[in-house]
């Protein structure tokens, strides 16, 4: 029986997990509310915040699992990538543990532990997979072909998807992160009210900025165009009084174009790799437009479809308690040298 204790703090949320043999016991979750007013994460306040958290949230975790400190066979942590204050308070707390417990330790990898939540359910895709992850910090199309042989296919060549989604609700007033709002608002609208750009990208890459910008000047125009003409360009009133009057259609058709971004480049890479069992992972996996446009997509291809609980699909450290059990299998441990890093 293998015992693994695993810590996430890659950004805003402190998080501990158990698993024994892959299964996952506990997985709790300190979300930090401090950053609400300042309209996104403030890093030092997270790294803060996680300081305060770690001991607590570390306990729970044990608890739920009703598991003991040295009952466990490992501790692993989020080495990269993410906000460097934040990780360094998982990565100092996990070395020390392990070092306190002589068990080894499990650096792991953020986005391979997103794509790898895929793998907690028993009925779990099988090798090679493809998976689109989605959060607020990245968009990648991942082909698997065995838990640690990860090979990135595709990414966003400026923001991510999750990006965009808050971004375009801060255009439109909304609060901080806009994108599980967008979805809600979307829910009442109209998707084909609107029309925004595709962008040209070669292969499977993607890109977000030009539709941030088109979506700027389309509110700025009160929904005249999305392109810049002095002509257009109305008053403050003016565009204020448009988005409350077409609030939910706005949404609707940004939520639209982010989510056929994303399904036009998955839908290529599945076509051109021949592979038919096909995963959402990440923070936007819980978006309705796209969990209902990923389905759609399977049924129309042929695909095996497989979506993450949402528990496991926002950031957790059950993802990387699942990761670190294959990282054990293959005994790929870090040396108590290893150091948390900002980049992947
Ligand atoms: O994976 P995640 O929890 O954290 C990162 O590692 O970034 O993803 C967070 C992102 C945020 O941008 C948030 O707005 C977005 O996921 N998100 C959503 C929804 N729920 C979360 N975007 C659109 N629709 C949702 N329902
Ligand atoms: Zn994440």
């Amino acid at each position: 029986m293998i015992k693994i204790l695993a810590i996430e703090s890659s950004c805003d949320e402190t998080a501990a997990s158990v698993c024994v043999d892959g299964k996952i016991l506990s997985n709790f979750i300190a979300n930090q509310k401090v950053h609400e007013k300042y309209g996104g994460v403030v890093p030092e306040l997270a790294s803060r915040a996680h300081m305060q958290n770690i001991v607590p949230v570390v306990d729970t975790a044990l608890k739920e699992a009703n598991c003991r400190l040295k009952e466990l066979d490992a501790i692993a942590f989020t080495r990269s990538p993410g906000l460097i204050g934040s990780l360094l308070v998982g990565s100092q707390f996990a070395k020390s543990l392990a070092f306190s417990l002589n068990i080894p330790l499990i650096a792991v990898h953020h986005m391979q532990s997103h794509v790898l939540a895929n793998l907690i359910p028993l009925d779990h895709p099988s090798f090679p997979f493809l998976c689109l992850t989605v959060s607020g910090g990245h968009t990648q199309i991942v082909l698997c072909e065995s838990p640690l042989q990860l090979k990135v296919i595709g990414e966003t060549i400026d923001d991510a998807a999750g990006e965009a989604f808050d971004k375009s609700a801060k255009l439109l007033g909304l609060p901080y992160p806009g994108g599980p709002l967008v979805d809600k608002l979307a829910q009442q609208g109209d998707p084909r009210k609107f029309k925004f750009p595709e962008p040209q990208v070669s292969g499977y890459d993607f890109s977000f900025s030009g539709l941030k910008t088109s979506i700027l000047y389309f509110l700025q125009n009160a929904g005249k165009s999305n392109i810049y003409k002095e002509e257009f360009l109305a008053t403050e009133e003016e565009k204020q009084e448009f988005i409350k009057n077409n609030l939910n259609d706005i949404c609707a058709s940004i939520q639209e174009r982010i989510v056929s971004i994303l399904l036009n480049k998955l839908k290529k890479a599945a076509a051109e790799t021949g592979i038919k069992d096909i995963c959402l992972a990440g923070g936007v996996a819980a978006n309705s437009g796209l969990r209902k446009g990923f389905e759609e997509l399977g049924k129309k291809n042929g695909w095996r479809t497989f979506i993450p609980a949402f528990e496991y699909c926002t950031d957790n450290a059950a993802m990387i308690s699942i990761t670190a059990y294959y990282k054990f299998l293959e005994k790929d441990f870090a040396d108590l040298s290893v150091t948390a890093s900002a980049r992947s």
